[in-house]
């Protein structure tokens, strides 16, 4: 699939998501390139329908192309509670267990996923996967010792590589900390895996999502598709 495919396979998973954002509601806004299409969309039914709601957002990027479009973004703090959050996501299986962070967003986007009544993914359909893992599982890190960190995740050898920018950077993420992508290529244990992260001194959040999406919205070639988890 090339690149303009797979846009319209985003573009589509996200014009059918923004139907869900009803007015009224608090909607947790997700970050990456198929939220850009969603947000879109949603900028468009402000604009043209009269929609009124309220986004919680889960970057500063998806904030600033909110508000772009008037939409009125509030903190996750000042919201009691989030309807629905649409987020896009890197890997998804079948047993609803995904990555992501490839965008750097995973810890925001953590904290509104799990203050949300329904959690929505919108992917094209090359994210479906059976085993999760070859992409890249992105964990947030305190930079204050990170080498160590780095060497311990050498040590389980979970494979680990510091994002650096274009300049040959550090990744800086929302909240001032680094990313490493570990690149184990499949992940046959998330549970177990997830338990080690989070317990890793150092390590801030990481990007396993394991069972936390109600559903999956996948662009595919014939018509937006769409995935329940009845198992949360
Ligand atoms: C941001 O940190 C991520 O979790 C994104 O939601 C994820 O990387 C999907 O991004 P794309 O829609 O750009 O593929």
């Amino acid at each position: 699939m090339d690149k303009s495919e797979q846009d319209a396979l985003k573009k589509a998973a996200g014009i059918e998501a923004a139907k869900l954002v009803e007015e009224g509601m608090v909607a947790g806004l997700g970050t990456g390139s198929t939220v850009r299409f969603f947000v879109d969309e949603l900028g468009r039914r402000v604009q043209e329908e009269g929609l009124e709601f309220t986004g919680v957002t889960t970057s500063r990027r998806t904030k600033e192309q909110a508000e772009g479009y008037g939409i009125k973004i509030v903190d996750v703090d000042d919201v009691d509670h989030i309807d629905v959050t649409i987020d896009g996501a890197d890997e998804v299986d079948r047993n609803f267990d995904g990555i992501k962070g490839g965008g750097a967003a995973l810890l925001w986007e953590k904290i509104v996923a799990t203050n949300s009544r329904k959690i929505v993914w919108i992917v094209d359909e090359s994210k479906v996967v059976d085993t999760i893992g070859r992409f890249p599982l992105p964990v947030e890190v305190i930079p204050f010792g990170e080498r160590h960190v780095l060497d311990r995740f050498k040590e389980r050898g979970y494979q680990p590589v510091l994002r650096l920018d274009t300049q040959g950077q550090p990744v800086l993420t929302d909240e001032h900390n680094h990313i490493i992508d570990l690149h184990m290529e499949r992940i046959d244990h998330p549970r177990d895996l997830a338990e080690d992260l989070i317990t890793t001194v150092g390590v801030v959040e990481h990007g396993l999502f394991l069972n936390m999406v109600d559903t999956v919205i996948v662009g595919d070639p014939n018509g937006p598709r769409i995935m329940t988890n009845s198992n949360k």
